[in-house]
């Protein structure tokens, strides 16, 4: 496995991966993902980052950067997805793990992640296994098409 910054001709497999955990509806709280919203989240002010095979398919992506701006830019936020058909292969800790890295070399404090739905144990638990910690939760924030009103936790890990 490869991660490497994205670049624009990596947007199609990148959009594609994020519209296939958006459909699903049980992680994410947002749903149709047309191209500008893509474009906004994935090309805007964060960085975004993909895994590639050993074939060169893109089967991860993350982005980071700053939390808020100004005052609240010494406190990075990021984003994790990894396709269906990829996951348990370690992808997602690869990333995580490489975006520590990436936040401490640019110099943030800590990671805070705003919006980890509570019933998403693949990611609670890869992220408690990496240092974070919850340190907030947010009743009922989330509509889980199966579960109904789930809370979401606000997770955190000073570097
Ligand atoms: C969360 C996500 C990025 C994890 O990616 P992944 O490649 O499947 O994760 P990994 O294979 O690296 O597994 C990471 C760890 O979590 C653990 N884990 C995975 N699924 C789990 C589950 N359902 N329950 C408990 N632990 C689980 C693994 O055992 C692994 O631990 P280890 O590294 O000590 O062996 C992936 O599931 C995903 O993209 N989900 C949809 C989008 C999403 O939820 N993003 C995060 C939003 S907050």
């Amino acid at each position: 496995m490869l991660i490497r910054k994205a670049e624009r001709f990596d947007a199609g497999s990148m959009f594609a991966i994020v519209r296939e955990a958006t459909a699903a509806a049980d992680t994410l709280p947002f749903r149709a993902m047309p191209d500008a919203l893509c474009e906004a989240h994935w090309f805007g002010p964060h960085q975004a980052w993909v895994a590639t095979s050993d074939d060169d398919r893109v089967e991860g992506i993350y982005k980071l950067g700053d939390n808020y701006p100004d005052s609240g830019s010494h406190v990075a936020s990021a984003t994790y997805i990894v396709a269906s058909g990829a996951r348990g292969r370690g992808i997602g800790r690869t990333l995580v793990e490489h975006s520590l890295d990436e936040a401490r070399s640019r110099g943030y404090s800590a990671i805070v992640f705003n919006y980890v739905v509570a019933s998403n144990a693949a990611a609670v638990a890869l992220y408690l296994k990496l240092g974070f910690a919850v340190v907030g939760t947010i009743p009922g924030a989330f509509r889980h098409p199966a579960l109904g009103p789930v809370d979401v936790y606000v997770m955190h890990r000073a570097l």
